[in-house]
């Protein structure tokens, strides 16, 4: 390899540890962040027993799976370029089963602070809901095809290479309505408050520094992710192992 090719694939490995930390700390930062909204601002946390405090914990839990987690998952190839397939694509296969489990809990809590209300409040009702519950339904069909496909190969090789690029590209496009979802719930939430309210508007409370700067950070963060995946120079390269494999099949 040129020496010049060698400084250019240097620096653009730089460039990419320095992206991927960055995403590191955005999505700590919203896991913070929602915490203490939560936690500090919204009253804490319960189960059943007080169901309006049971709501808290959808956010916390949909912010750390649906996107911190999400986020981090998808970059498992990018990260590990070294790590053997098999290893990556079990990384990547659990870490979304515990997104599953965690966003699983997330909407039991919403389900459980509607129903256990009294009076009863009405399901599935608002923009949000509606786009939360198609996204985090594709996001175990995709979760579902990736396993058939990929893990458990009930496909041919030229059949799974076919279907990478839209995985790919659905893997991108749901962590997209995730960021959508968890920007219209951190809205409608904050607008439930009065101080958030265009007609009750007092000054900047501490509450909305913390309600704005988590939904900027979800959002560089999914933006963030879209960048890195979508650019080829940080593509993970196969080894020669598995290109030899791949000749054989
Ligand atoms: C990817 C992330 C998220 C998904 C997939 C999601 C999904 C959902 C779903 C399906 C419901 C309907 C529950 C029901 O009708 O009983 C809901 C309700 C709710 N969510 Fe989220 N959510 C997400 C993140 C958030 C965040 C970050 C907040 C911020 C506080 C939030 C706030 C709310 C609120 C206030 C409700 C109750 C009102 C309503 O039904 O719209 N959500 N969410």
């Amino acid at each position: 390899m040129e020496s010049s090719e060698r400084r250019e694939q240097q620096g653009s490995l730089a460039v990419f540890t320095v992206l991927i930390l960055i995403i590191q700390v955005l999505g700590l930062t919203a896991v913070i962040l929602v915490a203490v909204w939560m936690g500090s601002f919204r009253g804490g946390f319960a189960w059943q027993s007080d169901p309006a405090h049971e709501f808290n914990y959808h956010p916390v839990f949909m912010v750390t799976g649906m996107i911190f987690l999400y986020a981090d998952a998808i970059l498992t190839y990018r990260v590990f370029r070294n790590v053997k397939k098999t290893y990556l694509k079990a990384i990547h296969g659990i870490i979304q089963a515990v997104v599953l489990i965690l966003s699983g809990v997330g909407l039991k809590a919403v389900f459980d602070s509607h129903n256990l209300n009294h009076p009863p409040i009405p399901n599935l009702y608002s923009l949000h809901s509606w786009l939360g519950i198609v996204t985090v339904i594709l996001f175990g069909l995709q979760w579902m095809s990736g396993l058939i496909s990929f893990v458990f190969p009930m496909l041919s090789m030229g059949a799974r290479q076919m279907y990478m690029p839209h995985h790919i590209f659905w893997g991108l496009a749901i962590l997209c309505l995730a960021g959508a979802s968890a920007l219209t719930g951190i809205t409608e939430k904050a607008l439930f408050t009065d101080f958030y309210s265009p007609f009750k508007y007092s000054g900047f409370a501490t509450e909305t520094y913390i309600i704005n700067f988590l939904g900027l950070t979800i959002a560089c963060l999914v933006a963030l992710v879209v960048y890195v995946v979508t650019r080829p120079e940080y593509k993970r390269q196969p080894s020669p192992e598995e290109e030899h494999i791949q000749l054989m099949q």
